[in-house]
């Protein structure tokens, strides 16, 4: 694999253990998903890889070399678009996508056919020439994906890539992501979609309190479930008990809802039971589906505190 991380822990000042113990693999060609609670660790990660931060133990390798001894060597191997929007004010995406590819050791001509092919595959033509300071978020955002595209490294790290990006340039991206895969790197990106991750990512791993909770494709996650199929409840805002599942499955209360596992050969009586909760008052409404990534994640994290807020907004974008 051309990216293995062994172990690694993270201990902040504070004393939080931002990483506890993470092992993962990546290899050429794929494109691996990190999915996780706001906290999880998942920037602290990304920041170790990229050689920002120093691990407080454990290793990273990339084609074999120790990327904890050498960052420098880190920095060059890996490209990385940060979580946090790059300041580039001042100058034009142009100006700072050509800036990057060179600081990164592009030849000129290399990175300027370069560049044109990424603002077109990202429709972002019409920006080319903007001051940064006057571009929106997910605009800006774009740029910063490809400052970290242009010039790609044998890994390449995106940290919350299609944050504040429109559905349909999110499209454009994702095409973009897989593109630097089949061109050899290996790619990890973090993101909360978890919908869009599903469709994109190879393999993907969901990070909780600092340590891997899962990692598989996402088949094989959806498999772990152990149900073809999702009922999701409305709940009424007035009943009292969370109706209880006789399906024998997971029953998950995500805010008002509640998730609930169902057998693909026991759809019909689902639906009867369903109908009867919302009969007798103690639903609003309920939808029966296939079972997605996003119902293995909520059923993994989507108790813990910081979780229904941010997990509820993922469903309600998927439903629209
Ligand atoms: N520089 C720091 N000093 C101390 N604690 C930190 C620092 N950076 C992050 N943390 C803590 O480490 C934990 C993991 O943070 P991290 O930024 O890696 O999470 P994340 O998974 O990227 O979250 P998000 O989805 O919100 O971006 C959190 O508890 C956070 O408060
Ligand atoms: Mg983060």
């Amino acid at each position: 694999m051309l990216l293995q991380i062994e172990e690694l822990t993270k201990e902040y000042r504070t004393g939080t253990r931002a990483n506890d113990g993470i092992s993962l693999a990546i290899g050429e060609g794929e494109v691996f998903g990190l999915l996780g609670h706001n906290g999880a660790g998942k920037t602290t990660l990304v920041n170790q890889v990229v050689g920002l931060l120093r691990p407080t133990s454990g290793s990273i390798r990339i084609d074999g070399r120790d990327m904890v001894a050498d960052p420098g060597l880190a920095r060059r191997l890996c490209s990385f678009q940060a979580q946090a929007q790059v300041p580039i004010d001042g100058l034009t995406p142009r100006q700072a996508i050509d800036l990057l590819g060179q600081l990164r050791g592009g030849a000129r001509a290399d990175v300027q056919r370069r560049r044109e092919r990424l603002i077109e595959a990202l429709d972002l033509g019409e920006w080319l020439d903007v001051d940064a300071a006057r571009l929106s978020g997910g605009v800006k955002r774009l740029v910063a994906f490809a400052m970290a595209a242009v010039v790609p490294g044998r890994v390449v790290m995106l940290d919350e890539p299609t944050n504040d990006v429109d559905p349909v340039r999110r499209r454009l991206l994702w095409r973009q992501v897989r593109t630097l895969a089949d061109h050899g790197a290996a790619v990890l990106l973090v993101t909360h979609n978890v919908i869009e991750a599903e469709r994109s990512v190879d393999r993907l791993a969901i990070l909780d309190e600092g340590r891997v909770i899962a990692e598989g494709t996402p088949a094989e996650l959806k498999g772990r479930l152990g149900a073809a199929l999702r009922l999701e409840l409305v709940l009424d805002p007035d009943a009292v008990e969370l109706p209880a599942s006789p399906f024998g499955l997971s029953a998950v209360p995500v805010g008002n809802r509640l998730m609930i596992g169902v057998p693909m050969d026991a759809a019909g009586q689902a639906v009867a039971w369903a109908e009867s909760l919302k009969h007798t008052g103690s639903i609003e409404e309920f939808t029966l589906g296939p079972a997605t990534l996003e119902d293995v994640y909520v059923a993994l994290v989507g108790g813990s505190d910081a979780g229904p807020a941010h997990v509820e907004e993922v469903i309600d974008a998927n439903a629209a």
